[in-house]
């Protein structure tokens, strides 16, 4: 293929990269990017979590905790509660035996690493009397043979709770996760201890609570836009379980949490509002606020005559986040923040041209909500879920979409005609089957990936070409979902952008193309011809320049066999390799994925200050490039 591209930009291209968080899903945050490490730490886990129709507190068990000794009793209390939002505790007693303990086994075991590890728990005396109780704090091996790291506390405990704090800092590294966490008594249990909000942070990511690798995995790609809290999760699986975000603000004692959307797990909300904000910022982008606009996952819809009150928290939500001064700032600046949060986009609801959503979407959900924020809020852009039936006034629109690749091939190949009447932004999208039965469900059929695969990724680097080359009118793109505990249990939809278990993670072939599209933007599109359209060639491209005159060409080679392509400059227009960059993506095998187990099975090179192996400038200024079977490209050259 020969590629005539312009020698000047022809319009600027909006297009950012997004990252899409939402909560809850496949233990991505609570066991995941929420550096806490101990699981159930308020008990409030219960089996029958999701079921929980009323986000009814009271309902937790002891899940994950275990006694420590033959003698031990566990109990579950709901007398004396640390808080009326956290009103469950355990009572640890042990008749006739040398020590009684609690363990805990996080989210499928602990990673130990020679790090200091911040725990804090709340204890009191179960009787209510005056008693000093020593115990033993520490990582263990789940077998009980190896010790980590312990430190003695002498509790002294009455009928108050109280907050203990100390750091562990294990003395050597443990070589799995099959690992525990545990308070032990040193002696006799007599009338024991009872604890609650049970805390154990390794360092955590740039003062943020988040854990290291998964958050640095995040900045790594440079997202222009953290779209937050969900997805589903936003809607909750039933009208009380909305994220409401008052519930995840403030002390952590006094954040109830709520029914899980997606795991079985309690949805704790440690990784509340002003966590998530504050990691959007570290990360050097805005956030895309979503907004729960009155439905719910069960088909519910709040009635137009009852919508106020959510209104007004969506109101109360904005002003906390952005106001200088006045009661809601006042409220954020005791949280620990004095300036307001920066980001100007707001989306209302989420998907919510499925189902039963679309009846009430268009007819008043969408227009209450906008109203009533454009009033108060008029300098933030109204981002609609969906523009089906009745939707009007809205800024722009988020489209999901996930796929096969030969869905987004298509769909990529049809970009350049997408209609010009309203931004889209696309904050949820990825290749989730191998296309390679006739699944007529792509969701459940057995093409469902489990991880993303070369030929998955490559297809979304096709999408995000096209989005970026018609950047004036696809703003953002988010793949989803980003985060993936693979323990048992822990997972409920695949595939995803990053998996890991407690102590390891792997970057996946989709993620290598979102950290090419973050690391290589363009500023300005240059319109191009094509010698061979794309869908002969099968090769997709965009080109544009940087802002920095140079022009970053993104090549993508979806055949199995290795393709020339020449790229010439309009109006005598050269490229120079001086200082050049590249970073390209390759394989043999279209189905191959990176894996905890096979971390390094797909994994791109990048090079500084030279051409890439195959690509060449010709005396005129042009460009040969050998773009590799199953590649994506990507080349920064300065324009002479
Ligand atoms: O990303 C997973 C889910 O897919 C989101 O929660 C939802 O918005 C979409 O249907």
């Amino acid at each position: 293929v020969t590629y005539n591209v312009a020698a000047k930009p022809s319009r600027r291209s909006k297009f950012a990269l997004a990252a899409f968080i939402e909560t809850n899903i496949n233990s991505g945050t609570d066991g995941g990017l929420y550096a806490e490490t101990i699981r159930n730490r308020a008990f409030q886990d219960n089996v029958n979590n999701a079921a929980n129709t009323n986000n009814a507190l009271g309902r937790g068990s002891l899940l994950h905790w275990t006694g420590t000794s033959k003698g031990t009793k566990l109990t579950l209390s709901l007398d004396n509660s640390l808080s009326a939002a956290l009103p469950q505790s355990a009572i640890v007693t042990g008749q006739k035996t040398d020590s009684c303990g609690i363990a805990n086994s996080g989210f499928e075991g602990f990673s130990v690493t020679k790090q200091p590890y911040k725990l804090a728990f709340y204890a009191r005396s179960p009787t209510g009397k005056p008693t000093t109780v020593p115990v033993e704090v520490g990582l263990y091996s789940s077998d009980s043979s190896k010790t980590f790291a312990k430190q003695t506390l002498p509790l002294k405990l009455s009928g108050e709770w109280q907050k203990f704090e100390t750091t562990l800092t294990p003395s050597q590294a443990a070589s799995n996760n099959n690992n525990v966490f545990a308070i032990k008594t040193q002696g006799a249990c007599n009338d024991g201890f009872q604890l609650n909000l049970v805390s154990l942070t390794p360092p955590t990511w740039q003062g943020t609570v988040a854990r290291p690798d998964l958050a640095q995995a995040l900045a790594d790609i440079k997202p222009k836009y953290v779209r937050l809290p969900g997805g589903n999760d936003l809607e909750g699986n039933n009208i009380p379980s909305w994220f409401n975000w008052t519930n995840a603000v403030g002390d952590l004692k006094n954040r109830p949490g709520r029914t899980p959307t997606w795991t079985s797990d309690w949805n704790t909300e440690g990784l509340g509002l002003m966590e998530l904000m504050n990691l959007t910022e570290k990360w050097g982008a805005q956030a895309v606020l979503g907004i729960y606009a009155g439905y719910s996952l069960d088909g519910k819809a709040v009635p137009q005559n009852q919508l106020g009150p959510y209104i007004q928290s969506a109101l109360n939500q904005l002003h906390f986040l952005l106001d200088t001064t006045g009661r809601w700032a006042d409220l954020r600046k005791s949280y620990g923040r004095a300036a307001p949060y920066k980001f100007q986009h707001v989306e209302i609801g989420n998907e919510d041209w499925l189902g039963a959503a679309v009846q009430t979407y268009g007819p008043y959900r969408w227009a209450a909500f906008r109203d009533a924020i454009a009033k108060e809020f008029p300098q933030l852009t109204l981002i609609a879920s969906t523009l089906l039936n009745g939707v009007e006034g809205a800024k722009a629109v988020d489209n999901h979409f996930y796929a096969t690749p030969s869905q987004l091939f298509a769909f990529a190949e049809g970009m350049d005609a997408t209609s010009r009447a309203i931004p889209i932004w696309e904050l949820e999208y990825a290749v989730i089957n191998n296309g390679l039965t006739n699944d007529s469900d792509i969701y459940s059929g057995p093409g469902r990936l489990k991880h993303p695969t070369l030929i998955g990724a490559l297809a979304e680097a096709t999408f995000l070409a096209g989005a970026e080359r018609n950047g004036d009118i696809f703003y953002s793109a988010a793949y989803a979902p980003l985060f993936q505990n693979e323990g048992t249990n822990l997972t409920q939809w695949t595939p995803d952008l990053l998996s890991f278990n407690a102590g390891q993670m792997v970057k996946s072939t989709s993620y290598y193309i979102q950290y090419a599209w973050g690391n290589y933007p363009i500023e300005q599109i240059h319109d191009t011809s094509l010698s061979t359209p794309t869908n002969s060639s099968h090769i997709y491209h965009s080109f544009g320049s940087d802002g920095q005159g140079h022009l970053v060409a993104k090549l993508i080679n979806t055949n199995a066999g290795a393709r020339d392509v020449k790229v010439q400059l309009g109006s005598g227009a050269k490229l120079s390799a001086n200082g050049a960059k590249s970073w390209q993506m390759k394989g043999n095998d279209p189905q191959a994925a990176n894996t905890l187990s096979n971390p390094q099975a797909v994994v791109p090179q990048s090079s500084s200050n030279e051409l890439p192996p195959g690509a060449q400038l010709t005396g005129d200024g042009s460009l040969t490039v050998t773009l590799p079977a199953y590649s994506a490209t990507v080349l920064n050259l300065a324009l002479a």
